[in-house]
C-alpha cells in the first residue's frame, strides 16, 4: 500500500512523485518505459536540442558579419543525433536517480485502473496489482494524424520519427503550423532542408496573436521556408522516392511528410470505463482546484486534462496541485491566466495572459502597447533586432496579457509572468529600471509607454 500510485512519468507524473517527498508520502510511480515522458524523451528537449544545434551552425554560418573569419561551417548529422541522444540520456538518468533518492517505487510495466485505489500494472514478466490511498492518472498524448496520411514512420512521420532521423531529410512537408510544425519548419529550414509548411486556418500558432505570428511566419520565409496558409492538403501520394501532398492544382514533391495537428489524449485502455470519471472528448474532465475527477481518490494531471494547455510546465503545475490536496486536504490551484507559452522557433515566439481577441471575448476594454527591437542596443550588438513586445492591459486596468517575438523571448517573458499573475498595473512594472544594455530593456520600454510616459 502507497500513499500515492501515479500512472505515468511524464512531466505531470513525475513532478507529483517528486513533490511528494514535501509531506513525506510514498509513491509508485507507473510506466511502461523509463521516467520522463514525451517531454523529455521524445519532445520537447530532443527538439529544443536540434534547435540549438540549428542555432549553433547559423551563428558560425554568420560569424563573418562580426569580422570572425571560418570556413563555411557543415552539418554532421550523425554527430548532432549523438549530442541529442546524450542530453536526452543525460536527463533521463539524472531523473531515475533523483527519484530513486526521494524513495520513489518505479514500476515498469503498463498501469490500468483496477478498482478504486488499484492499478494492475502488466510487463513481460506478468502483471502485479499496486494499492494506493490516491491514485494520479498522468498518461500523457499521442501524436494524432488526419486521414491520408498513415503514419508509417518513414516517408510518413511525427516528431517522434522525426526527432530521430538517421540523415538529413532534403524536402520536408509539414503538415500543420501549430508549435510543433513551426519548431520543426525553423530548424530545417536555418540548417539547409527545403521545407513547406501547411497550415489550414488563416493563420501560424493559430492561439498566438496574429500579429506576432505573421512576424514569425516573415522572418521563417526571409530565412526559406515556404508556407500555404488556409488550405487543405488532399491525401498523400507515397512513392518509393518521396511523397506527393495535393494542394488545390498543385502538388508539392517531399522527401518526408511530417503530420504535426496536435496531440490526442492516451486515456484508452486505461480502465477509467470503470470509474466515475466524466470525459470530454477523450480528455478526463477534473475540478481545476484539486485535479480529482468525478470518481472519488482519482486524479488526472497533464496533457489528457480536458480544457486545459498540454504543456510541460503545466503538467508540473497539476502534479504539484493534485500532491498539495492529497496530502494537506487543501488547494493549491495552477493559476491557468499566467502560463508562458513559448515556440522556440529562431527568432522565439513567447506569450503569457490573454491576447486581444480573448480580451474582446471576455468583454474586456483593453489597451495594446508595442515596443519594436529594432533600436535596442543589446538586439543590434547580438545582430538579432527583428521582433516586438506587445503588452496588453485593461483600460486604466492591470496588464492581461503579452507576447514577445525577438532574441530570447522565451526567458524574457517570465518577467511578464509576474506582471500578468500579479495583476499589476503598468505604471507599477514600468516603476522597476532596467539593465542597460539588455534584452529585457525591451519589455521595460514598453511598460513605460504602456504606463503613459515613453523614453526611446
Ligand atoms: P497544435 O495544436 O499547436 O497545432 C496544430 C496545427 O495543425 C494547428 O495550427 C491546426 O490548425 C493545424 N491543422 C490541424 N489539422 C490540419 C490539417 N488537416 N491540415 C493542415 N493543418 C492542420 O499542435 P502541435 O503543433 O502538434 O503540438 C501539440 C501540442 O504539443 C500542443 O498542445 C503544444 O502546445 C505542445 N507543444 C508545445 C511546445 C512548446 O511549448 N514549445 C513544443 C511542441 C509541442
Amino acid at each position: 500500500m502507497h500513499d500515492i500510485v501515479i500512472v505515468g512519468g511524464g512531466p505531470g507524473g513525475y513532478a507529483a512523485a517528486l513533490y511528494a517527498h514535501n509531506f513525506g508520502l510514498s509513491v509508485a510511480l507507473v510506466d511502461d518505459e523509463r521516467p520522463g515522458g514525451t517531454c523529455l524523451i521524445r519532445g520537447c528537449i530532443p527538439a529544443k536540442q536540434w534547435l540549438h544545434i540549428a542555432e549553433v551552425y547559423s551563428t558560425v554560418s554568420h560569424a563573418a558579419e562580426f569580422g570572425v573569419v571560418t570556413s563555411q561551417p557543415q552539418i554532421d548529422w550523425s554527430a548532432a543525433l549523438a549530442r541529442k541522444n546524450q542530453t536526452v540520456e543525460g536527463l533521463v538518468r539524472g531523473l531515475s536517480g533523483l527519484l530513486k533518492n526521494r524513495g520513489v517505487d518505479v514500476v515498469e510495466g503498463f498501469g490500468k485502473l483496477a478498482g478504486p485505489g488499484k492499478v494492475e500494472v502488466s510487463s513481460n514478466e506478468g502483471s502485479t496489482m499496486l494499492e494506493g490511498r490516491s491514485v494520479i492518472l498522468a498518461t500523457g498524448s499521442y501524436a494524432r494524424t488526419i486521414p491520408g496520411y498513415e503514419i508509417d514512420g518513414t516517408r510518413i512521420v511525427t516528431s517522434d520519427h522525426a526527432l530521430d532521423w538517421p540523415e538529413q531529410p532534403q524536402r520536408v512537408g509539414i503538415i500543420g503550423a501549430g508549435v510543433i510544425g513551426c519548431e520543426f519548419a525553423s530548424f530545417l529550414t536555418d540548417l539547409g532542408s527545403e521545407v513547406h509548411v501547411f497550415e489550414m486556418l488563416d493563420q501560424i500558432i493559430p492561439d498566438s496573436d496574429p500579429e506576432t505570428a505573421k512576424a514569425l511566419q516573415r522572418q521563417l520565409q526571409r530565412r526559406g521556408a515556404k508556407f500555404h496558409i488556409g488550405v487543405g492538403v488532399g491525401p498523400a501520394e507515397v512513392g518509393p522516392s518521396g511523397v506527393g501532398i495535393p494542394v488545390g492544382d498543385e502538388m508539392i514533391s517531399v522527401d518526408v511528410a511530417l503530420v504535426s495537428v496536435g496531440r490526442g489524449p492516451n486515456t484508452d485502455g486505461v480502465g477509467l470505463e470503470s470509474t466515475k470519471a466524466e470525459m470530454d472528448n477523450g480528455f478526463v474532465k477534473v475540478d481545476q482546484d484539486t485535479m480529482l475527477t468525478a470518481e472519488p481518490g482519482l486524479y488526472a494531471v497533464g496533457d489528457i486534462v480536458a480544457g486545459t494547455p498540454q504543456l510541460a510546465h503545466v503538467g508540473f503545475a497539476e502534479g504539484i496541485a493534485a500532491v498539495t490536496h492529497i496530502a494537506t486536504g487543501e488547494t493549491q490551484p495552477v493559476n491557468y491566466d499566467a502560463i508562458p507559452r513559448v515556440t522556440y522557433t529562431h527568432p522565439e515566439v513567447a506569450e503569457v495572459g490573454i491576447t486581444q481577441a480573448q480580451a474582446a471575448e471576455r468583454g474586456l476594454e483593453v489597451e495594446t502597447t508595442k515596443h519594436a527591437f529594432n533600436g535596442v542596443a543589446r538586439a543590434i550588438i547580438q545582430g538579432h533586432n527583428q521582433g516586438h513586445v506587445k503588452v496588453i492591459a485593461v483600460k486604466d486596468g492591470p496588464i492581461v496579457g503579452a507576447s514577445v517575438i525577438g532574441p530570447q523571448a522565451g526567458e524574457m517573458i517570465h518577467e511578464l509572468m509576474y506582471s500578468v499573475g500579479w495583476e499589476a498595473l503598468p505604471s507599477e512594472a514600468a516603476a522597476f529600471i532596467h539593465a542597460h544594455p539588455s534584452l529585457s530593456e525591451a519589455i521595460g520600454e514598453t511598460l513605460m509607454s504602456a504606463a503613459g510616459k515613453s523614453l526611446h
